[in-house]
């Protein structure tokens, strides 16, 4: 496992699902073999008129740089895009096929375009690849004859098929880890359909690490994972080691104006505060429409995000997983020893829910707090503490409860955050 410190301190990044496809108005890639049980307003759709807007795929309103700043705005300290998903479709110039943005009206670099964008604003950046593809004709490639999709009986290739896919595969990823500077994160997806035997992972793994010493690997490459990704919800105990869970904001990768089952923006914002405070990180997805543009549906939802991180962010960011679930009902955070810029000891609150008047936190040093207030505008709130009374006598530091007045005037439309100031 590599312990890298900019990841461990990361807990927002932008995924970004996006293809020809999305021309279509569907999901990316499993249409074309009929849908998929998790995605539930995932289209059927005829293999070969998914993969016929590869021809037609031309962005013009592809901007990378509005991306950047997007996440950039959002706090982000990450972003991933498909750089190629199950649909074998490349977003990037490979030597390896002509099933790539180069072959397509637009020509131009689309993964290039976003790594110099996204670096621009200083973010990291993370590649999603598809060990499967389901149009190369040696994986072998997924035929209207072999729908249904099932897990357990799916189109084999030949040992000879087999050996020059791999010899595909791998001169692909060396293409990504070797045409564009640092790459910080390589996320695989699609491994569940051959073994780790024939994903020849260990080479794989050499490989990669090889051509960058400091990336990052996620775990869908079996038995090399250098972080887990829970997909579309939050593991109920935190994990001992570095996780991310992956998150869309309807129920859909790619861009699907069949799915409107949006999550609010006040969900989205639970989901970031309870994955901070397991000390983990969310990987929010968005789907680009297929001129580029970000739907109004998700840009709203980013907004509210943003406008909420603009006040609240340093609950967030660069934190540790706060109290214990028996200290205080909700999830918390608070500042280490690595960002003792903000003060040493500081507990952030989130509160998820409206208090009745006032909240407690019980088991922490009450002689050592020094002050209470709301983390958006520095409100300060009233509070009393009280211990087991011999313990206030006898012990300099005892451990007890604390009461904060929560009037309503300080509630977050979205989430409160509130701080405790404590001696370190
Ligand atoms: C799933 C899906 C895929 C999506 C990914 C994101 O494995 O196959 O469509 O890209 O999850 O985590």
């Amino acid at each position: 496992m590599i312990i890298n410190n900019w990841f461990d301190a990361a807990r927002l990044g932008m995924f970004i699902h996006w293809g020809h496809s999305s021309q279509q108005g569907c999901e990316l890639s499993w249409p074309l073999v009929g849908g998929v049980f998790s995605l539930p307003f995932c289209q059927d759709i005829p293999v070969e008129k998914y993969h016929c807007t590869s021809n037609t795929f031309n962005p013009q309103e592809y901007k990378p740089q509005e991306w950047a700043n997007l996440a950039k705005s959002l706090g982000m300290q990450y972003a991933v895009l498909t750089a190629k998903h199950h649909d074998g479709f490349a977003l990037f110039h490979t030597q390896e096929s002509e099933f790539s943005i180069a072959s397509a009206p637009y020509k131009k670099d689309i993964v290039r375009e976003f790594i110099d964008a996204m670096r621009s604003e200083g973010l990291r950046i993370g590649l999603y690849f598809s060990l499967s593809d389901w149009h190369h004709p040696d994986y072998p490639a997924f035929t209207e004859a072999d729908k249904p999709y099932r897990f357990d009986q799916l189109p084999q290739p030949t040992p000879e098929q087999w050996e020059r896919y791999i010899q595909f595969l791998f001169n692909q990823i060396r293409e990504l880890l070797t045409n564009y500077g640092q790459i910080d994160i390589i996320w695989f997806d699609g491994s569940w359909e051959r073994t780790p035997e024939q994903w020849q992972t260990q080479e794989l793994e050499q490989m990669i690490r090889d051509l960058q010493p400091n990336i990052l690997i996620n775990d869908r490459l079996p038995n090399c994972g250098d972080f887990a990704t829970p997909e579309q919800f939050i593991p109920p105990q935190p994990p001992k080691h570095l996780w991310e869970t992956c998150l869309t904001i309807n129920e859909s990768w790619g861009y699907n104006p069949d799915d409107c089952k949006f999550k609010s923006s006040r969900q989205l914002i639970h989901t970031l505060c309870e994955v901070a405070a397991k000390g983990g990180k969310l990987l929010l997805n968005i789907s680009p429409m297929g001129n580029g543009k970000i739907p109004p549906e998700q840009l709203e939802r980013l907004q509210d995000i943003a406008e909420w991180m603009s006040k609240n962010s340093e609950s967030i960011l660069d934190t540790i997983p706060g109290l214990e679930p028996w200290q205080f009902y909700g999830p918390s955070t608070r500042k280490g020893v690595r960002a003792s810029r903000a003060g040493g000891n500081r507990i952030y609150l989130h509160l998820l829910m409206k208090p009745y008047e006032s909240i407690s936190v019980r088991g922490i040093p009450i002689k050592q707090i020094k002050s209470v207030y709301v983390l958006a505008d520095s409100t300060s709130l009233d509070f009393t503490s009280r211990c087991a009374i011999m313990d206030s006598i006898l012990n300099p530091n005892p451990l007890g409860e604390l009461t904060i007045d929560v009037p309503e005037s300080v509630i977050d439309p979205f989430v409160t955050v509130i701080c405790i100031d404590m001696e370190s």
